[in-house]
């Protein structure tokens, strides 16, 4: 594996078993991510695109097959490190904003940053002023998040999600509780982190928002169905 392989998965599975029902969510996957790449993830309902996001996060673990995240595997380790991993090197943002209601902005994106005992305070507050001004609200650091649009709030869980300096952003959806004013200046907040260098997946339904991605995946049925260059996303319309 070379160095900018930041994403490696060795035949990834994952089966959901219940009482009287096993899903096989994710079979088989075999999946290279390079740093600094923006892969979109499309594919219909149930066809495991939040699993593979949280297999990706470390918020799940595969049943089976292997998982190197910067040349680490990282299937065998203990869920204590696991969340110090997740926490040092994946953003998430998900399609509900999951901002805490009774935190205000700033706090809201401070808090991952509390868990960082590497960061003094003030390098920690000079993290949160920066965030603020990139997804500019700035202005409105002190408000709750009742009190701001989905826009506004899905600003600041990108804000939050880039606060620790991530290897990888996840979003899952992150447009998808959005109008379409409000999806277009995530989405744009979304490209300028990519060209700034960040790598980001992205579950997304719309084609033209997969489209801006350099690469597009699709799931079915829990594999992967197509890889391709995201500009040829213009032929995929569901
Ligand atoms: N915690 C769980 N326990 C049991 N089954 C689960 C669990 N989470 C997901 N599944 C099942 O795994 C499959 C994949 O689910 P997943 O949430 O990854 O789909 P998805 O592609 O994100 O769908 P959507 O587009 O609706 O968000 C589905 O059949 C789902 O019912
Ligand atoms: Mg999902």
């Amino acid at each position: 594996m070379t160095q900018s392989n930041l994403i490696e998965l060795k035949g990834i599975g994952k089966v959901y078993s219940t009482e009287t029902l096993e899903t096989h969510a994710l079979q088989n996957i075999n999946l290279v991510i390079t740093k600094g790449e923006f892969v979109s993830i499309a594919g219909t309902s149930g066809c495991g695109k939040s699993t593979l996001l949280s297999i990706l996060g470390l918020l799940d673990v595969a049943t089976s097959g292997e998982y190197f995240l910067a040349g680490h595997e990282v299937t065998e380790l203990g869920r204590e490190e696991r969340a110090r991993l997740r926490n040092r090197e994946i953003g998430f943002v998900f399609q509900s904003f999951n901002l805490i209601s009774d935190l205000t902005v700033y706090e809201n994106i401070q808090l991952p940053l509390t868990y960082r005992n590497d960061l003094s305070d003030s390098q920690k507050e000079e993290i949160v002023l920066d965030c603020l001004a990139t997804v500019d609200m700035t202005s409105r650091r002190d408000h709750f998040p009742s009190q701001l649009s989905g826009g506004q709030q899905q600003r600041v869980a990108v804000a939050r999600a880039i606060g620790g300096n991530p290897s990888m952003i996840l979003a899952d959806e992150p447009c998808g509780n959005l109008d379409s004013r409000n999806a277009e200046s995530v989405m744009q907040l979304l490209e300028k982190l990519h060209q700034e260098g960040a790598t980001i997946c992205m579950v997304t339904h719309d084609p033209a928002s997969a489209k801006r991605a350099d690469r597009y995946l699709e799931l079915f049925d829990g594999q992967i169905v197509a890889d391709e260059p995201a500009i040829r996303t213009t032929a995929v319309n569901h």
